[in-house]
C-alpha cells in the first residue's frame, strides 16, 4: 500500500504514526512532513498549497491512498484535483471546505438545517455591522469569516469593544481578505468540546470525543491560540450527548450539503458548546484539529486505514476501534507565540522519557550538523496515554516540562476541568 499524507504539522506527525502503526510495511509518504515525521515516512518536500507538484508526486509514486491534513489545500481545491485524475483521497472538494473556510457559508448552512448555534449576523458593510452590534446584549463574539488560524475570533465583552474589532476587520483591513465579511453572533456559555466525524458524506463515525485548550496562559487566560493543549475522552460527553450531536447536527449538516449540491466527506469536525447537556455549534472545521489528533489517534485501535480508505474509495463509512485509555497533550510554542513566534532556538528532548509518551513535532527543523530548532509557532507536542487520565495527564505534563529550549511557553494544567471533575 502506498499512502502519502498532505501536510507538516503535529497533526500530520499524529496520522502518520497512526497509518504506520496499522501498516508496518506500507509506503508512507508525507508532503512536507517534518523531522518528527521523517522517522516513520519519507518526507517529500512540496508546499501544501503546490496543488501542482503534490498531484505530480501522486502520480510518480503510484499513490493509492492521499489523505490532507490543513484546511488550506483543501479549500484551494487539492481533492478536487486528486478525485478529479482518478486518485483515492481522504478530504472534502473546495466547495465543501466551505464549512471551514467561510462562516458565513456555514453560518447559512446551519439555518437552513435547523442545527442549534448562536443567533448572528454576517456584514460587509461598515456602518450595517456597526448598527447591529448596537442592537446586541453583551458580550458578543466577533469573527472574520475567513480562515485565520484560529485566531478570527474575538470574543468582546462590551459592544464599545465589539464596534472596536468590526472597524479593525471592515475598515482598517485588519486579517485582510478572511476580514472583508465578518460575523458577529451571540456569547454563548458552557464548556467546549471537539466532536470529529469521519463521513462519507451520509453516514458518520465518531472518533473519541476530545477539548481542546485555545486561550495561551494556564487557567484560560490570554489571547486565543491554535490550540495549548487537548485530552481524550472527555467525560461529559454521554453516549447520550454524542447521539444529540449525530442526531441534531452532524446528520443534518450533512444532509443540507447534499441538498445544496456540495456533499461534504472527509473529516467534519463540529466544535461545540456544551451548556446543561445541549450542544450548540461554534464552528466546523472541514479536518482533523490540531492538537486534537494528537489525543484522539493514539487512541484508535484498528481500522482507521480501512476507514478513510473505504470512504475515499466511495465505499462508505467503517467503524474504527478504540481503546479505553486516556490521552492528554500539551503543546510546547516558542517565545512570542501566538502574535510573533521566535524560531531558531536549539532543543533538547531527554532520550529516557517514559514509556506512553510520545512527542510529536509540529514546528520544529533539522540543522545539517543535528541539531533540532524551532521553526514555527507550535513546535512540539507531548503526548501521554495511559489507562487513567491523571496518569495520562502526569505523563504529558511532566515530559513536557523536560524538554528544553530559550522561551519555551507550555500550560502545565491542561485537562484541568476534567481532573476537577473526576478528581484523579
Ligand atoms: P472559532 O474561530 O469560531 O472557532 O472561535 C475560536 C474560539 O473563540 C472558540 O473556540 C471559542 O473559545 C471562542 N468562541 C467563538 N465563538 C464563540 C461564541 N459564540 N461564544 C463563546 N465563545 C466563542
Ligand atoms: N484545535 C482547533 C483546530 O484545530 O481548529
Amino acid at each position: 500500500m502506498r499512502l502519502l499524507v498532505v501536510g507538516g504539522g503535529g497533526r500530520e506527525h499524529a496520522l502518520c504514526l497512526a497509518l504506520r502503526r496499522e501498516n508496518p510495511d506500507a509506503e508512507l509518504y508525507c508532503a512536507p512532513g517534518n523531522p518528527g515525521t521523517a522517522s516513520i515516512a519519507t518526507n517529500l518536500p512540496i508546499a501544501v498549497d503546490d496543488l501542482d507538484r503534490i498531484a505530480d508526486a501522486a502520480d510518480m509514486y503510484g499513490i493509492g491512498l492521499t489523505i490532507v491534513g490543513p484546511e488550506a489545500p483543501l479549500a484551494r481545491g487539492l481533492a478536487d484535483r486528486l478525485r478529479a485524475e482518478g486518485r483515492a483521497v481522504f478530504g472534502p472538494s473546495a466547495a465543501a471546505a466551505q464549512l471551514e473556510a467561510s462562516k458565513a457559508f456555514s453560518k447559512e448552512v446551519m439555518r437552513r438545517a435547523g442545527v442549534p448555534t448562536a443567533a448572528s449576523g454576517t456584514f460587509t458593510d461598515l456602518g450595517e455591522a456597526l448598527g447591529f452590534v448596537d442592537r446586541q446584549e453583551e458580550p458578543l463574539v466577533v469573527k472574520a469569516s475567513g480562515l485565520a488560524a484560529g485566531k478570527g475570533a474575538v470574543v468582546c465583552p462590551t459592544r464599545r469593544e465589539a464596534g472596536e474589532v468590526v472597524r479593525s476587520m471592515l475598515g482598517d483591513g485588519a486579517f485582510g481578505e478572511a476580514g472583508r465579511v465578518v460575523v458577529i453572533e451571540a456569547f454563548l456559555a458552557g464548556e467546549e468540546l471537539s466532536v470529529l466525524a469521519l463521513t462519507d458524506g451520509h453516514d458518520v463515525e465518531l472518533l473519541p470525543p476530545s477539548q481542546d485548550h485555545k486561550r495561551l496562559l494556564e487557567g484560560d487566560r490570554g489571547p486565543n491560540t491554535g490550540g495549548m493543549g487537548a485530552y481524550a475522552p472527555v467525560s461529559i460527553a454521554t453516549p447520550e450527548l454524542l447521539e444529540r450531536v449525530r442526531e441534531r447536527v452532524l446528520l443534518p449538516t450533512l444532509g443540507e450539503m447534499q441538498r445544496q449540491g456540495t456533499p461534504f466527506e472527509g473529516v467534519l469536525y463540529a466544535g461545540l458548546m456544551i451548556d446543561r447537556g445541549e450542544p450548540s455549534v461554534v464552528e466546523f472545521n472541514c479536518r482533523l484539529g490540531d492538537p486534537e489528533a494528537q489525543v484522539v489517534l493514539p487512541l484508535l485501535d484498528g481500522g482507521l486505514t480501512d476507514c478513510l480508505e473505504s470512504i475515499a474509495s466511495g465505499r462508505g463509512v467503517r467503524r474504527v476501534r478504540t481503546s479505553a485509555r486516556a490521552a492528554v497533550t500539551t503543546v510546547l510554542a516558542a517565545a512570542g507565540y501566538p502574535d510573533a513566534p521566535v524560531k531558531g532556538a536549539a532543543i533538547t528532548i531527554p532520550a529516557d522519557l517514559p514509556s506512553g509518551v510520545t512527542v510529536y513535532h509540529a514546528g520544529t527543523r533539522l540543522d545539517d550538523d543535528g541539531t533540532l530548532r524551532v521553526n514555527g509557532g507550535r513546535v512540539l507536542n507531548v503526548t501521554g496515554v495511559a489507562d487513567r487520565f491523571s496518569d495520562a495527564q502526569r505523563l504529558s505534563r511532566d515530559s513536557a516540562a523536560r524538554i528544553a529550549f530559550d522561551g519555551r511557553q507550555f500550560r502545565a494544567d491542561i485537562g484541568w476541568r476534567e481532573r476537577d471533575r473526576i478528581g484523579r
